[in-house]
């Protein structure tokens, strides 16, 4: 529409046919419904009324002057049609406009998008890593530093590896303590599978891939048939550890195990190692750390004994060991040429001696007011 075409005679615009009228007025409405889009006040939306509608010289007015008025006898009709079409739909549209002006509910898309930049802005909170992965990092610094890698596994497992390879055929009694959570497979899948009761199998796993010499530390979650207390839970989190050469010995073992005690509880802990029996390993041992609630003297605040050591002064760490020839035999490694020690800790235990937690099943719950005091 060329610009103020109300100002101007339909002959002058060219238009001679009545099929030309309505488009005139089309764009004369577009152009009233773009201008009353930008209206977002009460002297804008006055300004904008005398511009379209005053009695003198508003467009409205200059319209019927021009077009209606001077339009040929045929034209006629058409154009007062669209004329008081034209005024009805401007009117209606200017009264929502006041109505949402006045309501203060202006959702118009210019005026919804505004954005108030003085308004204080929505703060999230930054979550933090739970403290098991936190542990899990400071562990994997300490064991990093003397040249592990770290390696991980399937927490869906074949009894080959979580049982058999590891030495504990079928109907081993030690079978009794770890039965676990097998899992019910549709009919004709291959099986049985079960929840793997600890990380060990990924020794399994890693020496069938490498040759020696392997060092590395396997972090995951274990699952066991366990009732949850204070220091149990069905599902746990482990970090086993492998290390096979050609001349690992049992000072090797014991040394790297202290090393990292040192490392991860502080030099003043005292240790000491138990005789143990685990199918994989030979010899086996118990790992103990002097008690860090009662500093290893087995008495307690309140001068009772201590409730976390019951009184022994001690707390047990992990199970650990040589590696028994016999697991060689199923990775096809050579027992006469190698030799290697394994250890499996709880990592939750690890952290409730750390950070002084007295019951596991907090690292469960998700209750933020714990979780928020390890950030
Ligand atoms: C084992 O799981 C052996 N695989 C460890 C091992 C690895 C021995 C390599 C020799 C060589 P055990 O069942 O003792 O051992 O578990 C190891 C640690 O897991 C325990 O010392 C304890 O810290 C933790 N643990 C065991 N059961 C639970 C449980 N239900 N909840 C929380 N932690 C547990």
């Amino acid at each position: 529409m060329p610009e103020k075409a109300h100002e101007k005679t339909l002959a002058v615009l060219g238009v001679t046919a009545a099929s030309q009228v309505s488009g005139l007025f089309s764009e004369l409405a577009a152009t009233a419904a773009n201008e009353l889009g930008r209206v977002d006040s009460r002297d804008l939306f006055e300004k904008f009324r005398v511009e379209w509608l005053g009695r003198k010289s508003g467009v409205l007015t200059l319209a019927a002057d021009n077009w209606l008025k001077q339009a040929a006898p045929e034209l006629k009709p058409a154009v007062g049609q669209e004329l008081n079409k034209f005024k009805r739909d401007l009117e209606s549209l200017m009264a929502a406009r006041l109505a949402a002006i006045e309501s203060g509910s202006d959702d118009s898309a210019p005026v919804r998008d505004r954005v108030d930049l003085s308004l204080p802005g929505v703060i999230r909170p930054v979550g933090s890593r739970h403290l098991i992965r936190q542990v899990f990092s400071e562990i994997e610094d300490i064991f990093v530093s003397i040249g592990f890698s770290v390696v991980e596994g399937p927490e869906i497992e074949t009894p080959y590896y979580n049982f058999e390879a590891l030495n504990i055929p079928e109907f081993h009694p030690v079978r009794e303590d770890m039965d676990t959570f097998y899992l019910e497979l549709p009919k004709g899948a291959p099986g049985p599978l079960l929840l793997r009761t600890h990380t060990s199998p990924v020794q399994i796993r890693t020496m069938e891939k490498r040759q020696p010499p392997v060092r590395v530390i396997v972090p995951g979650k274990v699952y066991r048939r366990d009732n949850p207390d204070a220091t149990h839970s069905f599902m746990f989190h482990q970090i086993e550890g492998l290390a096979v050469d050609s001349d690992i010995t049992f000072c090797d073992f014991t040394g790297t195990i202290e090393y990292f005690v040192k490392q991860f509880f502080g030099p003043s802990v005292k240790t000491r190692f138990r005789p143990s029996y685990f199918p994989f390993t030979e010899p086996s041992v118990e790992f103990d750390v002097s008690c860090i609630f009662c500093g290893g003297g087995g008495t307690g605040a309140g001068g009772g004994s201590c409730g976390k050591c019951k009184g022994s002064g001690w707390i047990e760490l992990f199970g650990a060991g040589m590696v028994d020839p016999a697991v060689y035999g199923f990775v096809n490694y050579d027992p006469k040429k190698v030799s290697g020690f394994a250890f499996g800790m709880g990592m939750d235990r690890l952290a409730m001696l750390k950070y002084g937690i007295d019951d596991i099943q907090v690292f469960f719950q998700n209750d933020v007011r714990f979780l928020k005091q390890f950030p």
